[in-house]
């Protein structure tokens, strides 16, 4: 008798693992789903945007690996660096963004608010991802505390904003834009060390321009900039080569996509 009660505790425990199992994939996935979502309404409506904001991820996340962070906060990064410009999908700032010409002061005002324009989109997921609209509001702070929009300091600037700030300029250094034409790797190189201990994290920088790192930041700006030579123009309907971005959100809801439906 007392096996058979036993037994059937076990059962019922196992159910509930399997049920909280269940659950937490379903959540998992849904989170995939949102995220996805949201990333191809950044591709609807700025391709261009899209596609930096994948060199940026994949970037933060090769500085994310190399100073040791946990899976969670990895993750945490690269929701940032992902999402860092979707304030920018705002009528007013995306033609300012593309514009050839030099920025008016009203204009510059303008652009300054795409951090907390953004961080006002993305507020609904705070309850799921606290890290992420705070971190979206820091990624233009500065270390030195002249950045904006707060003016925050050294470690008060959330540590994924201060990994994607490197991420962020280093891409808008390297890649071609409409405005500006793109800069070699050791120019960004150079820029980057210029900011050490001002614009960025003094030992951040040191990391990513450790020798291992900046050769696999170098691997991955070659890869996103496919076959051509930095600088060259783009021929008429080539298509522009994408970071295949982790999505670590998304890996383990796709193991087994039959087996919890
Ligand atoms: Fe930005």
């Amino acid at each position: 008798m007392r096996e058979i009660v036993s037994l059937s505790v076990t059962a019922a425990a196992g159910g509930l693992l399997y049920r909280e199992h269940s659950a937490r994939t379903k959540a998992e996935r849904l989170s995939a789903a949102t995220m996805e979502t949201l990333l191809n309404a950044i591709d609807a409506n700025d391709e261009e945007t899209g596609h930096h904001v994948r060199r940026v991820a994949s970037y933060a996340l090769i500085l994310g690996d190399a100073a040791g962070l946990d899976q969670h906060t990895l993750r945490s990064i690269e929701r940032v660096a992902l999402f860092h410009d979707i304030g920018k999908l705002h009528g007013a700032l995306t033609d300012i963004f593309h514009e050839n010409a030099k920025l008016t002061p009203e204009e510059r005002r303008a652009v300054r608010t795409h951090p907390q324009r953004g961080a006002e989109v993305l507020h609904p997921l705070s309850a799921f991802y606290p890290d992420l609209a705070s971190g979206v509001a820091a990624h233009h702070e500065r270390w030195d505390g002249k950045g904006y929009p707060r003016g925050l300091k050294g470690k008060r600037i959330p540590l994924p904003a201060r990994i994607v700030t490197i991420a962020d300029s280093f891409d808008a250094i390297t890649h071609r834009r409409r405005y500006s034409a793109a800069r070699s790797l050791g120019e960004a190189v150079a820029a980057i060390r210029e900011g050490r201990g001002t614009q960025f994290d003094a030992s951040l920088v040191d990391l990513f321009l450790s020798q291992p790192v900046i050769s696999k930041i170098g691997d991955a700006m070659r890869r996103a900039h496919g076959p051509r030579r930095t600088g060259d123009k783009r021929r008429r309907g080539e298509r522009e080569s994408v970071p295949d971005v982790t999505f670590r959100w998304r890996t383990r809801s796709h193991e087994s996509p039959a087996r919890d439906r």
